[in-house]
């Protein structure tokens, strides 16, 4: 039977690696958590104030358990020596990406799974006591029994290794709520006495502050599945949210009203019904790619293409957003400056992976619009480096697109407000925003083009702006 855990290392400091650990040292004041990643950078920015990621109440859960601030004895560390930490500990969390595939079989489509894999033999080659391994990342169902055959053939004589599925729900901008009070931990293993006894170890270290009743066990599959499923079908509500705005444009019915009324059945509920320019992120597009690509191999034809159908709506979501631009711009946006307002996927994240305001930018800038783009969270050197990446590439970026430190930069002389983001905290000077201002230094007609449905559309009618949303009449 596996005993109480003392040592933890977690392999991955990223979006999920850095906030899980620190919040479960905090948590654990006895236990020791090493946080190891192979990027010297981002182990040096956690070791600092300026963490790599941004995410609210993170410093401080950071700083607690790392500093010891409050008279307690530091139990975080950061640290690019995987080996060590992952010889120390008893139990080894793996939270490394898993990207959609770029080339070969499947690309475009399946889980990336080469650095889980490498963590993976980096724990065999290395382990001379037993370990728990715990499946942090999203993985394909079956990951755990594939990794199993690796560690038995190439891990130490007698060293012991059981493999737990232990998938995280948290979202972004929110995570450190999401890890303090979360909905359920889920944790998968094999119905042997030693994965039994390895669940429970696990168990133990988040009943610290998780109720029991809301720590759930089964087996791994089911654990494995259940994170893709729950990403699917979080996706698929806005998917199909966002279908109806279409709908609702067409019509001249309201999609705030619809979600509304629609979410107060029970059955249905409020959440993840905001109709929006599209869902981004680094994890629902390539989860739910990921699980059509897994019932294709199936031999699932119509699953497969059931839960492709939630991205493609997607991006003709963005797609219809940009059009509609255009159409109201009159169909020229050669030269017209327009200030694009939010470049994260998400309110209170810096993060851009996957955000629709990549895709819009690309849009407007093949139609050869001057665009002035302002985010109050996201770096400069991330704009770029995701522009690069675009079709257009960067020369033709940089001759076309301006970053922008303020809202009023980002809106004088221009045609068009988009807003990507929606930004609420009063620091982003979004949602304060001096819109008899912005009317004062726009060209005429002015137009909004409200990508998330924020702003008070007859208060902005009432200035003279011209106000495009999501869902509703024009
Ligand atoms: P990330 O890219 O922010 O972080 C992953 C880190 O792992 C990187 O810093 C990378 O350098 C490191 N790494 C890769 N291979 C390594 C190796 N062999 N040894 C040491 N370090 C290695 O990724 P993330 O957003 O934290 O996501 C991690 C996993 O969690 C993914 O599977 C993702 O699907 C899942 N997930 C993410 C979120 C989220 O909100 N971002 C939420 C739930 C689940
Ligand atoms: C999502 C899930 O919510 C998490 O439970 C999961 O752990 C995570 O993916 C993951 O596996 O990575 P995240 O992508 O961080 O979290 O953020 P969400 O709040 O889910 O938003 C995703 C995208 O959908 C954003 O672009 C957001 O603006 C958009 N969205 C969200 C809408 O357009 N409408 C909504 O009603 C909600």
């Amino acid at each position: 039977p596996h005993g109480k855990v003392t040592k933890v290392c977690c392999i991955g400091a990223g979006y999920v690696g850095g906030p899980t650990s620190a919040v479960m040292a905090n948590k654990n004041p006895d236990l020791q958590v090493t946080v190891v990643d192979l990027s010297i950078k981002r182990i040096e920015a956690w070791k600092s104030d300026q963490l790599p990621i941004y995410e609210p109440g993170l410093l401080d859960a950071v700083k607690l358990a790392r500093d010891g601030d409050g008279g307690r004895k530091p139990n975080l560390f950061f640290s690019t020596d995987v080996d060590t930490a992952v010889r120390e500990a008893e139990l080894i969390l793996v939270s490394v990406n898993t990207p959609t595939k770029i080339t070969g079989t499947g690309a475009g489509r399946a889980s990336e799974l080469s650095y889980f894999e490498s963590a993976v033999r980096t724990i065999a080659e290395v382990a001379t006591t037993d370990k728990i391994i715990v499946e942090k990342s999203t993985v394909p169902c079956r990951t755990a029994e594939n990794m199993r055959e690796i560690l038995s053939a190439i891990g130490h004589p007698g060293v012991n290794f059981e493999i737990l599925s232990n998938p995280e729900f948290l979202a972004e901008g929110t995570a450190i709520p999401d890890l303090m009070e979360p909905d359920r931990i889920l944790i998968g293993s094999l119905n042997t006495a030693a994965g039994l006894s390895a669940a429970a170890a696990l168990a133990d270290v988040y009943a610290a502050w998780v109720p029991r009743e809301n720590i759930i066990t089964m087996n791994t599959f089911s654990s494995e599945l259940a994170k893709l499923a729950a990403n699917a079908l979080l996706a698929q509500r806005i998917s199909s949210i966002n279908a109806l705005s279409a709908v609702c444009e067409a019509t001249g019915a309201d999609i705030e009203e619809v979600s509304y009324a629609v979410g107060l059945d029970t059955r249905i509920g409020r959440k993840m019904l905001k109709a929006s320019v599209g869902f981004g992120g680094s994890c629902f597009k390539k989860d739910v790619l990921s699980l059509a690509y897994i019932s294709e191999t199936l031999h699932l034809p119509e699953v497969a293409a059931y839960w492709r159908s939630v991205v493609d709506i997607n991006e003709y979501q963005k797609d219809r957003f940009t059009k509609r631009i255009i159409q109201c711009l009159f169909n020229s946006l050669k030269n017209k400056k327009i200030a694009i307002l939010g470049f994260a996927y998400k309110k209170d994240t810096g993060d851009t992976r996957e955000s629709a305001a990549i895709t819009v930018v690309e849009s407007l800038v093949a139609e050869d619009a001057k665009l002035s783009i302002y985010d109050p969270r996201v770096e400069e050197e991330q704009v770029w480096s995701d522009l690069k990446q675009t079709h257009i590439g960067l020369p033709k970026m940089k001759e076309n697109v301006t970053l922008c430190s303020s809202v009023y930069d980002a809106c004088a002389d221009s045609h068009a407000v988009i807003i990507l983001t929606e930004w609420d905290d009063t620091s982003s000077g979004m949602p304060r925003m001096d819109w008899a201002h912005v009317a004062s230094v726009m060209r005429r007609p002015m137009f909004v083009f409200d990508g998330r449905n924020v702003v008070d559309k007859s208060k902005l009618e009432d200035l003279g702006f011209r106000v495009e949303c999501i869902g509703k009449p024009g």
